[in-house]
């Protein structure tokens, strides 16, 4: 689905680099725009170029290859990737001035949705390809050596995830102790804002064993935490052991089997997907965080309407009471939009109501952006620039407020946390509280990968500080 997509901080730089230890092996730079599920593929699409003696590099400057893993979410989104091709011509042609080759490749979801025009508009551009065909990366790369400018964004009829290379132990263990593992893509809600049901196509789950092999991979290079995404990935279904239709529930069940495997998230959701075995999976597992981003855009049933949502305010809000109900220390994360298409200020106000009843520890809004070739785009009545503005302004006070006042409220409270990074001083870690905060804490004897017990002591801006305890 859905609401498929946490925005990240600005941009994402994909993997950890690999130690260079031949001085002519090729260098790629890969910049992630937009979603996990674009991090996850730039992390993919490095080791389909490892395996032609490519490795990442952190430093544009010295790579032979820059490649934009793009986002198509919202219309500024694909203007930020046309300015920063813009950038890299200019770059392109001092390399060349100076007798040094560089390629450049756009993915992503708008290399998917405009095709052509970036081959038009980006004359520096050498390979085009979209998310479901980037295993034939190498190939394109290959093709483009000889002079040809490459588009490769054909829905593959073969299964992208066969035809990966696996992942190195060693290359997963330098990416640290949390791993993304998408376990469906594409959507096929058709909200009519939303172009993802056009870029990502109709919906897919990889099948069970796939996914169990690459969990198992994962663990046992020492990953203590996975987060399944999907587009609309509780609607993830395949078929168990017995030949049993299995639901997202069902998976998280088995991956919680797998011994060392000690945290499991999934995003993004539906409200209409939450069925009762992901319920059940919330009352029971004690490795599914009591986390969930489950977007619900706008408060008002009119315009919930219009945007295809197929659930009213009420049902989403009677849904969150029955997952509290079973996990009451969930918490909650969502996905607004404000001025959609005919949106009153009456209507707006519903938005804030929603939001007063649900209180959100985490979220998302935005402005609503006119895709083209989106159903929303149609809509005559849109809503002024400075009316959709001021609304996003009011609306992210009361979301910030919420989050202050969630971050607030687990001060005094004794909880575990997964070690993650090195802090900013000696002997200082950064762990993941369950609710998906980062946690700063002295922690001297332990190691990442580790989880241990803290006591939150205080709230800072983007994070929370603590003190370890012994239990
Ligand atoms: N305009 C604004 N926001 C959008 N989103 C998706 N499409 C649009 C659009 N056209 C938001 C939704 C979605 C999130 C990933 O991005 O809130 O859940
Ligand atoms: Fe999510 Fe709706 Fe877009 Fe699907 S169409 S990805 S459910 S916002």
């Amino acid at each position: 689905m859905s609401d498929q997509i946490i925005p990240l901080p600005a941009t994402a730089e994909a993997a950890a680099p690999v130690p260079v230890t031949n001085p002519n092996t090729r260098k790629v730079f890969i910049k992630t725009y937009g979603c996990q599920m674009n991090v996850y593929d730039s992390v993919r699409m490095g080791d389909a170029l490892a395996s032609e003696g490519y490795v990442t590099t952190e430093a544009m400057e010295e790579a032979d290859l820059v490649l934009l893993n793009t986002c198509h979410i919202r219309e500024k989104a694909a203007e930020k990737v046309y300015s920063a091709l813009g950038r890299l011509r200019e770059m392109k042609k001092e390399r060349a001035a100076n007798g040094r080759e560089m390629m450049i490749g756009v993915a992503g979801c708008v290399a998917q949705a405009e095709g052509e025009e970036i081959l038009r508009r980006a004359p520096a551009v050498d390979v085009v390809i979209g998310p479901q065909t980037y295993h034939r990366l190498p190939q394109a790369l290959q093709r483009a050596r000889r002079g040809e400018r490459v588009i490769e964004t054909d829905y593959a009829v073969e299964d992208k995830f066969e035809h990966l290379p696996k992942t190195e132990k060693a290359v997963i263990r330098s990416r640290g102790v949390t791993s993304f593992l998408t376990v469906q893509e594409g959507c096929d809600k058709f909200c009519t804002f939303c172009v993802v049901p056009y870029t990502r196509g109709s919906e897919v789950s990889r099948p069970l064993a796939q996914i169990l092999e690459e969990a198992q991979r994962l663990v046992d290079a020492g990953v203590r935490e996975i987060t399944l995404l999907g587009q609309n990935v509780n609607a993830w279904h395949g078929e168990g052991p017995k030949g049993d239709a299995w639901g997202l529930g069902d998976l998280l069940y088995r991956l919680s089997e797998i011994p060392g495997l000690a945290r499991l998230r999934y995003t993004t959701s539906h409200p209409r997907d939450m069925d009762d075995r992901l319920i059940e999976a919330h009352r029971d597992l004690r490795t599914l965080m009591p986390y969930l981003h489950l977007p619900v855009q706008a408060g008002s049933d009119r315009v919930l309407k219009a945007m295809n949502r197929r659930h009213t305010a009420e049902e989403y809000v009677r849904l969150i009471e029955r997952i509290r109900s079973v996990r009451p220390d969930i918490a909650l994360s969502g996905d607004f939009i404000v001025g959609f298409p005919g949106e009153t200020e009456a209507e707006f106000e519903d938005t804030l109501r929603l939001v007063e009843r649900v209180r959100y520890a985490q979220a998302f809004s935005f402005k609503y952006s006119t895709r083209p070739g989106t159903p929303g785009a149609e809509l005559g009545s849109q809503v002024a620039e400075e009316v959709k503005a001021e609304r996003l302004e009011r609306l992210q006070a009361l979301l910030l407020k919420q989050q202050q006042e969630f971050a607030e409220g687990c001060v005094g409270k004794v909880i575990d946390i997964l070690l993650e990074k090195p802090g900013r001083n000696a002997g200082q870690l950064i762990g993941r509280s369950p609710w998906l905060q980062s946690v700063n804490v002295d922690a001297k004897s332990s190691q990442i990968g580790d989880i241990i017990s803290v006591r939150i002591i205080g709230t800072g801006p983007n994070s929370l500080f603590a003190e370890r305890i012994e239990r």
